[in-house]
């Protein structure tokens, strides 16, 4: 087995070197057959896995939060998911649909359900000088939560 150390720590005070290391290490990495999506059930196993994961990426026209990795994450656990799944703050729909096509390419026919709170400006207001809340819904008295406008 191919073992390419992760050198992030090492080559931290050396940014270039990490990024042209990694780029080569990833790409070795991809060289290696995929993961036996069967033999993976500890959770634990899941970042070694994920250099070596294939699949159909959302197209880059749909926004989402995910890094990469994040959004490589997302799809092996779907695909060792047996049951139903059920994400919650879905935004444009990126993680949705690493979610939904692991669960499809693991064979699992039970269902996604997605949900989504899309705030809009509305939703957001000032609650004390400098400090931006969340409302929801909109009108609502209480905010949910506060941060600086910064
Ligand atoms: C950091 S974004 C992540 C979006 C998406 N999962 C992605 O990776 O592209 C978090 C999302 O969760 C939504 N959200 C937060 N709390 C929620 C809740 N209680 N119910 C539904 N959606 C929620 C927010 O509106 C926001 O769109």
């Amino acid at each position: 087995m191919l073992n390419l150390p992760n050198l992030k720590s090492a080559l931290r005070n050396h940014p270039r070197w990490f990024r042209l290391y990694d780029t080569f290490r990833r790409s070795a990495l991809r060289l290696l057959p995929a993961p036996d999506y069967r033999q993976l059930h500890d959770l634990a196993a899941v970042p070694a896995a994920l250099p070596r994961v294939c699949f159909q990426r959302p197209a880059v026209s749909v926004e989402g939060w995910l890094s990469d990795d994040e959004a490589t994450a997302l799809y092996v656990l779907a695909r060792m998911t047996a049951g139903s799944s059920m994400e919650i703050g879905a935004w444009l729909g990126r993680s949705t649909i690493c979610l939904a096509r692991g669960l499809i390419d693991g064979g699992n026919p039970t269902s996604l359900l997605s949900c989504e709170l899309a705030p809009t400006p509305e939703n957001f207001r000032e609650t004390k000088p400098g400090w931006v809340g969340f409302f929801y819904p909109a009108n609502h008295l209480v905010s949910m939560g506060d941060c600086p406008v910064w």
